[in-house]
């Protein structure tokens, strides 16, 4: 059985995880989630995994080196995590003789055991994401973060992610492993701390791929869902007798007005086949994957600025705002309420 959740309960969660296929704007739906949720109060990491600084520099910073928070906007970092620096940090804690961690990390016993044990680079990522969504703070003693959203790669992959704890615990039972491996999956299955939001757009493989990715996330992996975030969408609709009209009028028109109507024509054309294409495919979405459902716009920008953040930010905050509204009497709280 799928483990649904109330929209009224998702912004209580400490641990968001963004996954999808590949291109289809993960990182730039968890940098929005970031923006949102930081305007509320919440302070919140955006930990983009396996990136190229993306997270960063959308928020017009540098990354970090990995594994390191850089503060982008008040109460929003981002950090960028990789399995193999995850760890080397990981040792550095547990290991804190840095004589011994040297010999170790120069070996070559650990290079060839960090670049082919199987599953390793997914463990300790995985391990890393729920360092930071446990972490605490040691000056203030409360959690560094009461939201930490894992940008999770492209979807074979993060299934492969997401499922690593699970088969690692199956392997090794107890022992150091298998005590670790337990609270991953403690955390990643617990409806009160984590919710899996799936980004799509509206075209065929990505839903195919959506609507595979959330029966693997129903019935193998029994993770708690949070929304579907459909990206990108066209949803500009024309009659079709005044598109018809203006292209019979095309060839009584002066020449210098001619070319601006052409291309205006066909650019509502265009507007007008890709807004049809997505309808068909937002109803397919809506009958085989029940998830509370937010839907972004297309943008077009070349790159995205903080202004086309913000536009993007406040259709996220209108739609949640609507899905609160649909699931009251609940509602969702505040981070000041929390
Ligand atoms: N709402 C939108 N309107 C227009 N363009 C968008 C929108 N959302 C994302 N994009 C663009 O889509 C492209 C892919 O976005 P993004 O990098 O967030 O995807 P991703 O799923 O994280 O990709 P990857 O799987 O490579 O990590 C980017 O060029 C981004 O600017
Ligand atoms: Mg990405």
């Amino acid at each position: 059985m799928p483990v649904l959740s109330e929209p009224a309960s998702l912004l209580q969660r400490r641990l968001w995880v963004v996954v999808g296929k590949g291109g289809v704007g993960k990182t730039t739906v968890s940098v929005l989630f970031g923006l949102w949720a930081a305007q509320l109060g919440k302070r919140v990491l955006v930990a983009e995994v396996d990136g190229a600084g993306r997270a960063a520099w959308l928020l017009g910073a540098e990354p970090a080196p990995l594994g390191m928070a850089r503060a982008v906007r008040p109460n929003l970092s981002v950090m960028s995590v990789e399995g193999s620096a995850a760890l080397a940090e990981y040792l550095r804690l547990i290991l804190p003789v840095r004589r011994v961690l040297d010999v170790v990390f120069s070996s070559r016993i650990y290079q060839y055991f960090v670049a082919a044990a199987p599953g390793l680079k997914e463990l300790m990522t995985v391990g890393k994401i729920w360092y930071e969504a446990e972490r605490v703070d040691a000056e203030t003693g409360h959690r560094m973060w009461d939201l930490v959203i894992m940008d999770a790669p492209a979807t074979g992959h993060s299934l492969q992610y997401l499922g690593m704890p699970k088969a690692a615990h199956e392997v090794f039972q107890t022992g150091l492993v298998g005590r670790e491996s337990q609270r991953l999956i403690e955390l990643l299955s617990d409806p009160v701390r984590t919710a899996v939001h799936i980004v799509t757009t509206a075209e065929e493989m990505p839903v195919n791929e959506t609507i595979e990715m959330y029966h693997r996330l129903c019935s193998d992996l029994q993770l708690p869902f949070g929304f579907l975030v459909v990206n990108r969408l066209h949803n500009r609709r024309f009659e079709a007798d005044k598109l018809l009209r203006l292209r019979d009028r095309l060839a009584h028109l002066p020449q210098s007005e001619r070319a601006i109507a052409e291309a205006v024509l066909d650019r509502a054309l265009e507007e007008e086949g890709w807004s049809a294409i997505h309808a068909q495919y937002l109803h397919r979405l809506s009958e085989q994957v029940p998830l509370p459902r937010i839907e972004l716009p297309f943008l077009f920008a070349e790159e995205f600025s903080s202004q086309h953040l913000g536009e993007l930010v406040a259709v996220l905050a209108q739609q949640i705002a609507g899905l609160e509204r649909a699931s009251r009497p609940h509602g969702f709280r505040s981070a000041r309420d929390s």
